[in-house]
């Protein structure tokens, strides 16, 4: 059901650095979007990690195309009720909008699955969702109740199981006789550059996914970046198996960006290198609100600075083929506890 694109730049020209360096110093990035262009009034939407960074940057534009009702999706409520604050004190709400503090934390799939539940008693219905929420750890960190490496399990793992317990959500929506003209549900999974430099030393370990959870073959420099890859194949996987007619799943990718925490527990180096090569997070927020209202045509694709380009050159070679099977088959046993292969089957057939 994905469509085939063809893109004005090849995957490996796109992966380039020489390409990475021109996005960040010489593009004008991604075109600015008015209310002329979009009009979120009456929509609802939710992001994750919305509490600092490039969330907080999405939900206030968000807010500036007139979306109704906004969920800051976040781990730590005191750090959510900041970030209203914030929101509300650079610019009151219009008339009718409204901002709800939602707890989530991807290292729980408790957590992902109440926040699921409650998204689909959501009234009026949920429209968009932008799956923010990451991690760069500097050392290796196991999930306590899953077992897993951190950043696999929050950029990876839960990410996953939200993207497929919204769809459901998607799903029910459409049913409900009040709007029989529901235009597709939006999920954005945020991506980055670094899925296209990432090595995947991984990908012939059979189990795949437990071969991230091991400590000693853990690489600081690589684990990161696999996370998003394997979110680029999930999504093209995804994207066959749904129709973008319920909803449109795609990925988007901000570019470097400073003014977030995500590289702070990198060192000074780092900080420094972000500082000067990166983007304000506002500039990379467009990216995914761009992601989040482009159409159908985004759907299983990577959203960049307003354009569709190519996913990491991993994607579109002959190993990635068996390997994504691999990656669907483990992931949906992964999640079985949660009836994801249910919720696929059945959306398979909407
Ligand atoms: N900044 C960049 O240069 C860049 C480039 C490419 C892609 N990205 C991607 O953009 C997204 C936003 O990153 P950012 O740069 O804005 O970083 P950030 O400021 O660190 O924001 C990350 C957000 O994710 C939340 N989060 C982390 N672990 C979580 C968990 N277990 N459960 C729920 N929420 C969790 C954080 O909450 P806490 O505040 O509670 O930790 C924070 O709100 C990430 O997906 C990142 O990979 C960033």
């Amino acid at each position: 059901m994905s469509q085939q694109i063809s893109f004005s730049i090849t995957p490996e020209q796109e992966a380039s650095k020489l390409q990475f360096i021109r996005r960040q110093f010489f593009s004008s990035g991604p075109p600015a979007i008015s209310r002329r262009d979009v009009d979120l009034s009456g929509k609802t939407a939710i992001v994750t990690g919305a509490n600092g960074g490039i969330g907080l940057e999405c939900s206030r534009q968000l807010l500036d195309l007139r979306l109704t009702k906004l969920i800051l999706a976040v781990r730590d409520g005191a750090k959510g009720e900041i970030a209203r604050k914030a929101l509300t004190t650079a610019k009151p709400l219009e008339v009718g909008q409204v901002i709800e503090i939602w707890k989530l934390d991807h290292s729980s799939y408790d957590s992902v699955v109440a926040f699921a539940r409650r998204a689909g008693e959501l009234n009026p219905r949920l429209d968009i969702t932008i799956l923010n929420a990451g991690v760069n750890r500097d050392s290796f960190v196991r999930n306590s109740t899953t077992g897993h490496e951190e950043d696999l399990q929050t950029n990876y793992l839960s990410t996953v199981l939200l993207t497929l317990l919204l769809l459901r959500v998607f799903k029910n929506r459409k049913s409900v006789t009040d709007v029989p003209k529901a235009s597709p549900g939006r999920i954005v999974i945020v991506s980055s550059d670094m899925a296209a430099w990432a090595k995947f030393n991984e990908r012939n370990k059979e189990p795949l996914l437990k071969a991230f959870d091991d400590e000693a073959k853990w690489d600081k420099y690589d684990r990161y970046g696999t996370t998003k890859l394997l979110g680029q194949l999930f999504v093209t996987e995804l994207a066959k198996r749904i129709s973008p007619s319920l909803a449109v799943v795609n990925c988007t990718n901000p570019g470097l960006c400073y003014g977030s925490t995500l590289s702070s527990e990198l060192g000074r180096f780092t900080h420094v290198f972000v500082r000067l090569v990166g983007r304000p997070a506002a500039a990379g927020a467009l990216t995914l609100v761009h992601a989040a209202t482009k159409d159908e045509s985004s759907h299983g694709q990577y959203v960049e600075d307003g354009e569709i380009r190519p996913m990491a050159p991993f994607v579109y070679s002959k190993e990635a083929e068996e390997v994504t099977q691999r990656l669907w088959k483990e992931t949906m046993e992964e999640l079985a506890f949660a009836g994801v292969q249910e919720i696929v089957d059945s959306l398979s057939q909407t």
